[in-house]
């Protein structure tokens, strides 16, 4: 399928992690496009960016700014793919944060996107910059969960969302 895996990321833990989501989806046989939000835009990476409703699935990762909030350049690109694409696409988020910052604000954005979304994939939260095979595996095993659930027609029983492909024809 075709993936659009879209990230916001300052010092580099989730532009880390969205590589190796990329890196798996590409050998499970997917096309992935990748932008980053902080130095692109949906015009800019897709011509017109009308097309991004022609994506199968969009994987949204973005770091947490201050209080748990998303950081002004997600929101950005969330304000153009909603133009774009509308909110009844299939979405999973992932994103980096710290649990020093208070367990009540940690990966805030993550939650937020994912609750804006109504995304149906469990979200992938993971502290700072991915490490050791636990992160790797966590990693892949979420990527895998995915894309798995988005080919599985029983997941999309009763699913509001099951039907996107038809609303977007
Ligand atoms: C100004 C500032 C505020 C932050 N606030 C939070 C926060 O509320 N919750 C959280 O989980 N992480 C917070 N963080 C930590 C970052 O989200 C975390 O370091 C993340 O992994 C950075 O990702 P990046 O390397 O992709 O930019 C904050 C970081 C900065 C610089």
């Amino acid at each position: 399928m075709h993936i659009l895996l879209a990230y916001a990321s300052l010092s580099g833990n989730t532009r880390e992690v969205a590589r190796q989501i990329a890196g798996h989806c590409e050998a499970a046989g997917h096309e992935v496009v990748q932008l980053h939000t902080d130095i692109q835009t949906l015009d800019g990476v897709l011509g017109d960016p009308a097309r991004a409703a022609r994506f199968d699935l969009h994987l949204l990762g973005s770091w947490t700014d201050n209080a748990g909030r998303t950081p002004s350049e997600m929101k950005r690109y969330i304000e153009a793919l909603v133009a774009a694409a509308g909110r009844e696409i299939d979405v999973a988020v992932f994103g980096t944060g710290e649990t020093q910052w208070g367990m009540e604000y940690y990966c805030g954005a993550v939650k937020r996107i994912a609750r804006f979304f109504g995304s149906r994939h469990p979200a992938l939260e993971i502290e700072q910059m991915p490490h050791g095979e636990r992160d790797a595996a966590r990693i892949a095993q979420w990527t895998a969960g995915v894309l798995a659930s988005h080919h599985d027609p029983l997941t999309h029983k009763n699913d509001p969302h099951a039907d996107h492909h038809r609303h977007l024809a």
